[in-house]
């Protein structure tokens, strides 16, 4: 091969992280440059019309509910909401400790709770279809009690228990407030739901359905889950997002500059902006613009000092377009529109996971009705073979 040969070849793909790289079939989820689509539904027809309940059939059951089959869905969900009175009191305590830095993170509360859930659950042994439904609804309908009963503690406030009146969205405000919620803020929870539900071999599900492949059970893979998307590189950005929005705003209060300056030495010093990039989407998230749009109406109804993240957000979102071509994904929106309506930052993980449970029960169930174990490869690059003893 010449030095022209080498010059002229294109770079090699950077293929670390598996990029690029097709690992197995599925038939939940087809994510696309061009399109999202849950079980041949595109997102942005989800997050119009359907509910968030709607979306958990088809993903975990596998089909759009008839109108019966919703009732009898949404009735089970609400009849196993409750969650073991000492599971909760464990949580409780956990969730008023304080470790060496900082509180508990709800996310690590949350798997604690899913791994006690696992030792009540009568079915947890059983990778049939049938109970692993049964176990999908359970976790399903639970983690909002677990969720909300661990903010409450965290505020030092007497937990509420669920509400049987409430869906799954509304039900989730209410447990980690105790304050009814309003419809409008009931139902923005309800399309950050939706469009949080699935997303194919995204970090997390990968995680869940790596442990579901050596026959494992459903509750371990979801605190895989669990532990894969509470990194700020996934689905902890949300957090990540909303103090860096904060952190700008403590800037301009403090007389240190804008955002256009805040950014250019953000730049400079190359730090990672939380919310931007994606793995798969280079031209943007199908998700981001229908949560952006549902967050600044919420901001516009309360005024100036909601509106204010917007602008703030929309001003970093047009430097990261202008100067490095990268779009934002669905947790930018997220944080801001999660702010706005009140809810405590280290939440928004949480969340998330309240309606991402549907994804990865639906990938874990898929995996073990068709199962080889997931086991690729390693290209060593360690010393050369060398005597223990010579
Ligand atoms: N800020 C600054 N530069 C970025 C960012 C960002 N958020 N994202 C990507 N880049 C740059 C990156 O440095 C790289 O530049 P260069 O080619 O000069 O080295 C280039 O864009 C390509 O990025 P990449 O690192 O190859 O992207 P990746 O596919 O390995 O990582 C990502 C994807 C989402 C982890 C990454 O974009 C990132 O860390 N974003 C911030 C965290 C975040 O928002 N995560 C949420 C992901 S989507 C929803 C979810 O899962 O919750």
């Amino acid at each position: 091969m010449t030095t022209t040969d080498v010059k002229s070849s294109p770079k090699p793909q950077d293929t670390r992280g598996l990029a690029g790289q097709t690992i197995g079939d599925t038939s939940i989820c087809q994510v696309s440059q061009t399109e999202l689509i849950y079980r041949g539904y595109e997102i942005a027809d989800l997050a119009a019309n359907a509910t968030f309940e709607e979306v958990a059939h088809l993903l975990l059951v596998g089909h759009k509910p008839s109108a019966e089959e919703l009732k009898q869905f949404k009735d089970e969900l609400t009849s196993m909401r409750a969650v073991d009175r000492g599971i909760l009191e464990v949580i409780g305590k956990i969730a008023q400790c304080e470790t060496g830095s900082d509180d508990v993170h709800p996310m690590s509360i949350l798997r604690t709770g899913i791994s006690l859930l696992s030792h009540v659950d009568p079915d947890c042994e059983d990778n049939s279809p049938e109970a692993e439904l049964r176990k999908a609804k359970r976790l399903l309908a639970q983690i909002p009690t677990i969720i909300g009963f661990g903010q409450m503690s965290r505020d030092g406030k007497t937990p509420v228990e669920p509400d049987p009146n409430l869906d799954h969205a509304a039900n989730l405000l209410w447990c980690m407030t105790g304050k009814k919620p309003s419809e409008s803020a009931a139902k923005v929870m309800d399309v950050s739901l939706i469009l949080y539900a699935e997303h194919d071999f995204n970090a997390s599900t990968f995680a869940a359905r790596v442990i579901a492949s050596t026959e494992s059970d459903m509750h371990g893979a979801v605190c895989g889950g669990i532990a894969a998307l509470k990194g700020p590189l996934h689905g902890g950005a949300n957090e990540k997002a909303m103090e860096m929005l904060k952190d700008i705003d403590a800037y301009i209060q403090a007389g240190s500059g804008d955002v256009d300056k805040f950014m250019k030495e953000a730049f400079a010093e190359k730090r990672k902006l939380m919310g931007f990039g994606h793995r798969v989407y280079k031209n943007g998230d199908h998700r981001a613009g229908i949560l952006r749009s549902w967050g600044l109406k919420v901001a516009e109804e309360q005024g100036a000092d909601s509106k204010k993240w917007f602008d703030i957000g929309d001003r970093v979102q047009q430097i990261m377009l202008d100067q490095k071509n990268i779009h934002p994904n669905v947790d930018f929106p997220c944080g801001m529109t999660y702010y706005v309506m009140g809810i405590p930052v280290p939440q928004y993980t949480p969340i998330f996971v309240a309606s991402r449970i549907t994804g990865w029960c639906a990938h874990i169930m898929e995996q073990h009705q068709d199962n080889r174990i997931i086991r690729p490869l390693a290209n060593y690059t360690g010393p050369e073979l060398k005597k223990w003893n010579g």
